[in-house]
């Protein structure tokens, strides 16, 4: 089954590719169904990172010496690749440390200098806080008000709801593209459409959406999309907000510092342009060449086919979920990613997750820092079990096969 699945992958092979796959935990084999939280590393990706300290390690962009060029060729040559995967422009593509930074730099930059009393935000029930406290902040320094777009049932966006909460003094709509514990996810090329004929400004929260399917950002037709590396099998440290380059032209720097500069005065500064008059400091030039070899190795596996086999383990994930009495899943939209977040009746999440941690499983347990989300699902916390392509059916037989044996304990 895991080998001739109809994307004509060998997908064994494909796992072998991940070394931290291959060891055990309280002596089982590990079962890894955490990545909506962080992605596992292929070996390419690894060896790209050490090879960048073995041989190339320099400053980017400050020196002449061959070093500095190769580590500045290096890193420019990720910004590329990044912009080719995205279908986006590299000079419009800022790198950065992660989704939270990517948000935080559009609040500060472009909603605060902006907003005033009366303007809105519209945000929706299912964000990640990364996705809702910035707002927040800049709505407690602007007089701004915060506006929350809802939810169905089965946890799609309740879209006539949220056009009709498009009025005009909403000037910002800010969106995840996946949902972090619902898996839903929420059609943002008509979405951004409709905020475009309006004219809100839209940033789109790819976090959980790039990993897994293939994200056109041009298409979409966002102003902003924001990608955190560590969850598409990139380093940790590393992420991409891609901005409309008007967007970037009239956006004051967020912060200051070498490299985001083009002269400096005593009496002022003349910032770079770009992409990076937003990047001051030393950035995590190891991590962004980790992240180039990541998207390489991802567009030759091809994200449709990433997303094929995700759908695959997905259905199958659900389907055997049904055989344990007692089990709730929340998140039942139409389209929805590889993420089920679950709960048994009278079984902490803790509790389950620990259990299941003791049999090699690992899947996250809480409220996924998304409380509001977790509010109106009324259930304190659920667990979460995150699949991606390296994931198995085997695995999932496993994983059910424990869920048996510890709600058993449990209950
Ligand atoms: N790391 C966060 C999660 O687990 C986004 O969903």
């Amino acid at each position: 089954m895991d080998t001739a699945i109809d994307t004509g992958i060998d997908w064994a092979q494909v796992r072998a590719d991940f070394p931290l796959l291959t060891r055990q935990v309280h002596g089982k084999p590990l079962v890894y169904f955490d990545s909506a939280n962080t992605g596992q590393k292929p070996e390419c990706v690894i060896d790209a990172t050490n090879d960048f300290y073995r041989r190339h390690n320099a400053n980017v962009s400050r020196a002449v010496h061959a070093l500095g060029s190769e580590a500045t060729d290096a890193y420019e040559g990720a910004r590329s690749k990044l912009a080719r995967f995205f279908n986006v422009r590299s000079d419009e593509l800022i790198l950065c440390s992660g989704t939270t930074f990517a948000i935080n730099l559009v609040a500060y930059s472009w909603a605060l200098p902006r907003l005033q009393p009366g303007d809105v935000i519209l945000i929706s029930r299912m964000e990640h806080h990364a996705n809702i406290v910035p707002w927040q902040l800049v709505a407690q320094r602007t007089g701004a008000t915060i506006k929350v777009a809802e939810l169905l049932p089965d946890g799609a966006l309740d879209l006539n709801a949220l056009y009709a909460q498009m009025t005009a003094d909403v000037k910002l709509l800010a969106l995840t593209h996946v949902s972090n514990v619902l898996g839903t996810v929420n059609p943002v090329t008509y979405i951004c459409k409709e905020a475009r004929k309006r004219g809100i400004v839209t940033v789109i929260d790819g976090s959980q959406a790039a990993p897994h399917m293939p994200v056109d950002i041009a298409a979409i037709g966002c102003d902003f999309y924001a990608v955190t590396g560590h969850k598409m099998s990139g380093p940790t440290g590393t992420g991409v907000l891609w901005a409309k380059r008007e967007h970037i032209q009239a956006m004051p720097p967020f912060l200051g510092g070498g490299e985001m500069i083009k002269e400096v005065r005593f009496e002022g500064t003349v910032f770079n342009e770009g992409p990076h008059k937003f990047e001051a400091g030393t950035p995590n030039i190891a991590g962004f060449v980790g992240l180039g070899a990541a998207v390489d190795y991802l567009s030759s596996l091809g994200m449709a086919h990433i997303e094929a086999r995700e759908q695959a383990l997905l259905a199958h994930l659900t389907d055997a979920l049904h055989s344990i009495d007692g089990l709730h899943i929340y998140g039942r939209a139409p389209r929805k990613a590889a993420v089920v977040s679950f709960a048994i009746d009278g079984v902490h999440s803790h509790d389950l997750a620990t259990l299941l941690d003791l049999e090699g499983i690992a899947v996250r347990s809480g409220q996924h820092c998304a409380h509001p989300l977790l509010q109106w699902l009324g259930v304190g916390t659920t667990c979460r079990a995150s699949l991606a392509f390296y994931n198995t059916h085997a695995e999932i037989d496993a994983f059910v096969a424990a869920l048996h044996k510890v709600r058993k304990l449990l209950v």
